[in-house]
């Protein structure tokens, strides 16, 4: 019960548990005061503390006893490249480009988007940005030129450091072009731009806009850390609502840092030292969190992998790399796990090699299917730990705190709450559920420190968006239950968001794209069961009247405008037309029962339908395209 008496003070001391953690930290300044509650219901945390997070993660390990420690491993698989870097190399390089930044304008509260691929030139270009105190807003290389458009006119960069070129299995994904094209489609421009060069593919630079990532910084005086506030923001992370409109999450320094520290040996049971692999895209939150900040601020080793799960080239790549790097905790989606099952099901290539440094393996991102967990079990033999976070917490929400009281696994379940987040089972009305009962997941506010304080530049949104369906709580946007030892269990999103392959979507903001096809008159994205990727987004179009075109002309059409305006990310590939959506006598589209009709589960016949035939349509076109597909 060591864990459960832990979680109980982080609820009822907040103040002494934080300020506690907090001394994992090198501070400038040290906080006198963990909760700044004066503005509830916004809350901040360590605002009286000034700290560097650049400093935290590399410059500190440099004097004490790590420089010659590797701090980076880059592998890539798709371009057959193995690099690694010290702390203190990492610690040069980076202060190297933060001097160039700097010397052309760059500082405290200046905004720096960041479109790289994984390289370790992403994870540079972040933490020079939070040497700088400047704020980083990386944008995933899966996304379009609209996309990039859109977070540049929120974020209003002064800066924007991209590379050449991605590389995705069988093609180069040509970043300097969508770069261009936002930059063009963007209202707010760019001071300058900073283009790594990769031999893949030589980009054009523009006069007079882009710079060289090397000639910039090229007899420029390396830059120091520069001390921030403690609600100083470290980010800005775009995440799906369910609007076209992203939003931007803000992540405050302070807290990140303590709130991650406790992370990495408690729930990751890693040690300095040790080498952290967390298989994902610095464009998530999951890289934001584990491949860059929280296990460089723990002086572990982590691994920036450029690769996928198979196909690159073989579904042995991951345990090639726990074998070669000796990994102690390895962390990913659980559909890099499927795809590696479903292409190796009987494990062959896990026996090849030696996996023996894993003491286990971390799933999270989407939820954690038992034929996944099982499998991983088996093959791996180390605990599957499950656990649930959101791009707006910054880290577990729930966990299994391996480092600090293994607790059984229930598959199912990514167990239990962490430090200072008070989970409930909400009805509609707020009230709280029974143990087992269904509702909507909430945080009883305060969150803890390392949440989002508020949305860049939208606390309106963010109130309404987070804070107002039960007051005094933050709404997850997870429907789940808790059962009757404490174990939380997630089942579904409670709004128009859909997970595919551990990528958060926004099903609204697909139909808002194609609802601007010219032919489309009416449309609906619903998310369907997939058993590679978890989901994926189905349209349905209702054509204008009138229109007599070829319908696969047209689905053809659509499939490509989400591609081209939002990105391969959204991985739209399925549409059909229909003749008609159903809906509710007030006019609302009746997603849900969709989904239910497309996944072949039962549905009770919504009362409040306008007209029931509909339903047998809808049944008929998604029959046309293979749906239900079990
Ligand atoms: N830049 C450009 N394009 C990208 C990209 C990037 N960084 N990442 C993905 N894409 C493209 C893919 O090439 C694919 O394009 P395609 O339609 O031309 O094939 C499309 O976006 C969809 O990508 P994805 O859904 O990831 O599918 P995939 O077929 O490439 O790979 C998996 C499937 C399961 C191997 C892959 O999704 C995976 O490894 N997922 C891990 C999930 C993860 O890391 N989640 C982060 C949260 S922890
Ligand atoms: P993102 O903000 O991209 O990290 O997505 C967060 C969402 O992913 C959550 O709100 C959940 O819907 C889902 N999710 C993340 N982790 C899990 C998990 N372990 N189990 C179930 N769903 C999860």
């Amino acid at each position: 019960m060591r864990y459960a008496d832990l979680h109980r003070r982080s609820i009822d001391d907040p103040e002494g548990f934080w300020l506690e953690q907090a001394q994992a930290i090198d501070w400038i300044e040290a906080p006198k005061r963990a909760l700044f509650d004066e503005r509830a219901p916004i809350y901040e945390w360590f605002s009286d503390a000034r700290l560097n997070a650049c400093w935290n993660a590399l410059d500190r390990h440099v004097d004490g006893g790590r420089a010659d420690q590797t701090a980076l491993i880059y592998d890539s698989p798709v371009t057959h490249t193995r690099q690694s870097y010290t702390y203190r190399e990492l610690r040069d390089r980076v202060a190297q480009l933060a001097g160039a930044l700097k010397a052309r304008g760059v500082g405290k509260g200046a905004r720096v988007v960041i479109y790289m691929p994984m390289i370790p030139q992403a994870a540079e270009a972040m933490l020079a940005c939070a040497r700088l105190g400047a704020v980083h807003s990386v944008v995933f290389g899966g996304f379009a030129a609209r996309e990039l458009a859109t977070r540049i006119d929120d974020a209003r960069p002064k800066a924007i450091i991209a590379a050449s070129c991605g590389i995705e299995p069988g093609r180069v994904v040509h970043y300097k072009p969508l770069l261009d094209g936002a930059i063009e489609q963007a209202a707010h421009k760019p001071e300058f731009c900073v283009i790594y060069q990769r031999e893949q593919e030589v980009a054009q630079l523009t006069p007079g806009r882009d710079l060289d990532w090397h000639e910039c910084q090229f007899g420029v005086e390396p830059a120091d850390c520069e001390p921030v506030e403690g609600n100083h923001p470290l980010y800005i992370l775009y995440t799906s609502g369910t609007t076209g409109q992203p939003k931007g999450v803000i992540r405050a320094t302070a807290g990140y840092l303590v709130a991650l520290a406790w992370t990495m040996k408690n729930h990751y049971n890693v040690n300095p030292g040790e080498v952290f692999w967390t298989a994902s895209d610095v464009g998530w939150v999951v890289g934001h969190s584990y491949i860059v900040y929280a296990p460089l601020l723990h002086g572990a080793t982590t691994i920036v992998f450029e690769g996928k799960p198979v196909g690159t080239p073989d579904a042995g790549t991951f345990w090639r790399i726990i074998q070669e790097y000796g990994v102690v905790s390895f962390f990913t989606a659980p559909t890099a796990f499927r795809a590696i099952k479903r292409e190796d099901p009987a494990g062959e290539f896990v026996e090849r090699y030696d996996t023996s440094s894993l003491r286990a393996l971390y799933l999270a991102g989407e939820r954690a299917d038992p034929d996944t967990v099982i499998w991983a079990q088996e093959k791996l033999k180390v605990p599957v730990i499950d656990h649930w976070w959101q791009t707006e917490t910054g880290w577990p929400i729930c966990g299994n705190p391996q480092g600090y009281e293994p607790l059984p696994v229930r598959i199912g379940s990514p167990s239990v709450p962490m430090p200072g987040y008070d989970v409930r089972v909400l009805d509609e009305g707020g009230n709280p559920v029974a143990p087992g009962q269904l509702g909507a997941i909430a945080i009883r506010l305060p969150l803890p420190p390392g949440t989002l304080p508020n949305l860049w530049q939208a606390e309106d949104r963010f109130v309404k968006s987070y804070l107002a369906t039960f007051p005094g709580h933050y709404e997850t946007g997870d429907a789940g239950y808790i059962d009757d030892d404490g174990y939380v269990y997630i089942m579904a999103r409670t709004d128009d968001v859909i997970n595919v392959a551990g990528h958060r979507l926004s099903t609204g903001a697909m139909e808002e794209v194609l609802a601007g096809h010219p032919d489309v008159g009416e449309c609906a994205v619903i998310g369907v069961a997939d058993a590679l990727k978890g989901q994926l987004p189905l349209g349905l179009l209702c054509l204008n009247k009138g229109v007599t075109r070829d319908h696969a002309e047209v689905v053809r059409e659509a499939v490509t405008l989400v591609r081209e305006k939002i990105g391969p990310v959204a991985a739209f590939k399925l549409a059909v037309v229909v003749d008609r959506l159903p809906k509710t006598r007030s006019g609302k589209i009746l997603r849900a029962t969709m989904v239910k009709i497309a996944d072949g589960d039962t549905y009770t016949m919504p009362a409040t339908i306008d007209d029931p035939a509909i339903l047998d349509e809808i049944a008929a076109a998604l029959h046309g395209i293979g749906y239900p597909a079990r």
